[in-house]
């Protein structure tokens, strides 16, 4: 068997995005539980979508591996954290997204040294829309700065709204 593959650092860099995007998912899954229990319809939408986005990501990941004769390591690289704060769950949304943000790069950079074209533009592509979910998380985090419990109230009262309809 030849277990030499000279694609092996983009295997790596595939699975290491798999990881990342597993845990990210499930995060958010969680996150859109408890705001939909709270009743923030928009933001418990968004965190919706987004998961479901995150679970796109590895299923494109993932072909790629396969694709590169390599196996997936289907596995979350981190646990999820039970926290139930609107403010918090943005700023630990955040720090997800910037850390994804510069793992991409790298993988982007590393993709491109060993000519891995595909990939490396897998992984620019991908990484423009975790700017794109950063960029959502700072304004929802902005708003809620700007408007407080007034912001999350508002969102409740579209609940309500849409109950009645
Ligand atoms: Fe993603
Ligand atoms: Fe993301």
């Amino acid at each position: 068997m030849n277990n030499t593959n000279k694609y092996q650092k983009s295997i790596d860099c595939l699975n290491d995005a798999i990881g990342k995007e597993i845990s990210t998912s499930l995060q958010y899954m969680y996150f859109h539980v408890r705001m939909e229990d709270a009743g923030y319809e928009y933001l418990a939408a968004y965190f919706h979508k987004v998961a479901i986005e995150e679970m796109r990501h590895i299923e494109e990941f993932a072909e790629r591996i396969l694709f590169l004769q390599g196996d997936v390591n289907m596995n979350p690289a981190f646990e999820s954290r039970q926290i139930t704060e609107v403010p918090d769950m943005l700023r630990l949304a955040m720090k997800i997204e910037q850390s994804t943000i510069d793992s991409y790069n790298e993988a982007a950079r590393i993709t491109s040294e060993i000519k891995d074209t595909v990939t490396h533009h897998i992984f620019q592509s991908i990484t423009q829309y975790e700017e794109q979910h950063l960029d959502n998380f700072r304004t929802e985090l902005q708003n809620m700065t700007d408007y407080g419990d007034k912001y999350l109230a508002l969102q409740s009262i579209g609940r309500s709204k849409s109950i009645a309809k």
